[in-house]
Order: structure tokens, then sequence, then C-alpha cells
């Protein structure tokens, strides 16, 4: 019988892993210069409204997630980023999607990033990170993401 709980323990385990790697991914993006990370305010929905969040979106269907990454601060920031890598762990959201973390660089690192269809963007330092009201799914990243500040 310890043989077949093993067996049930396993199926168990691969029941999940390949639940989780079926979930569609929505990008977030740790842009980081100078020491600081950009952050950015949502306007809408209403319950979101106010919250911070990092810049990203859906991976559209074909894309890879680094061109995801390109494309989102490219329609919500209106800047060219670089992706360097993955930061932190995968947080499930809500509606059954992973937020993923992909940290970036600015191509141009005079560029300034603009609020497109946000609130507000804002550079923050590790201190800030750890004071804002940040979206559920995305404070599970804040330790994560003051390591990589303090790491550059
Ligand atoms: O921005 P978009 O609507 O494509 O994001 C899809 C979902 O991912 C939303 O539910 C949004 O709240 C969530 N999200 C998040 N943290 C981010 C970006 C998106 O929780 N940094």
């Amino acid at each position: 019988w310890i043989l077949a709980a093993q067996d049930q323990r396993l199926a168990a385990v691969r029941e999940v892993a390949e639940s989780w790697a079926e979930r569609k991914v929505v990008v977030g993006t740790a842009i980081v210069h100078k020491g600081r990370m950009l952050a950015q305010q949502r306007r809408y929905p209403a319950r979101d409204a106010g919250r911070w969040e990092l810049p990203g979106g859906r991976v559209e269907p074909g894309e890879s997630e680094q061109d995801a990454v390109v494309r989102e601060c490219a329609e919500e920031l209106d800047v060219e980023v670089t992706p360097t890598g993955r930061i932190g762990t995968d947080v499930p959201l809500d509606n059954g999607m992973l937020l993923r973390i992909h940290a970036a660089r600015l191509v141009d690192p005079e560029a300034a990033p603009r609020a497109v269809e946000h609130h507000e963007v804002r550079w923050i330092d590790a201190g800030e990170l750890v004071e804002l009201d940040w979206l559920d799914a995305d404070k599970v990243l804040v330790h994560s993401l003051r390591d990589l500040l303090r790491r550059r």
C-alpha cells in the first residue's frame, strides 16, 4: 500500500503541474533604471482604481513572453524596453491565469515613460516599493522585487 500511496501522490503532483503548465500567462515588467523601478497606478476597473501594478498584460496566442513585455510597455508607457530575465515566482490570478514577471531595461536611458492609460507612473526605490498599495498578485512579489533593486 505504500507504493500505491506513492503512485497516488505522484499522480496528484503531476495533475497540479500540468494544470499550471496549461494556464495562460500575464506578464508583468520590472523596469529598473538607476536603482529605481517603474510602478503604474490603475485607473480602472473601479475595484482596482488607485492601486499599483507592474506594467504588463496577457500574452497573445503565438506571442513570446518577451514580445508581450515589449508590446505592453510600448502600449502602456510609450517606451521601448529590453527584457533581461524572469524574476520571482509565478502568481495565480483570480481569472485562472498566471502572473509572471520579467525584469527589463530602457533601450534609451533618456526615454521618459508616460501613463498612456493609467492614472500615474512613478519611479520608486526599495522603501517606496514596500509601502505602495499593490494589486494582490503584485504584492506577493514585493520581496523578490526589492532583492532585484538591491542587486542593481
Ligand atoms: O492588463 P490586463 O487586463 O491584460 O491584465 C489581465 C489580468 O492580469 C487582470 O486581471 C489584471 O488585474 C492582472 N494583472 C495583475 N498584475 C499586473 C498586470 C495585470 O494582476 N501587473
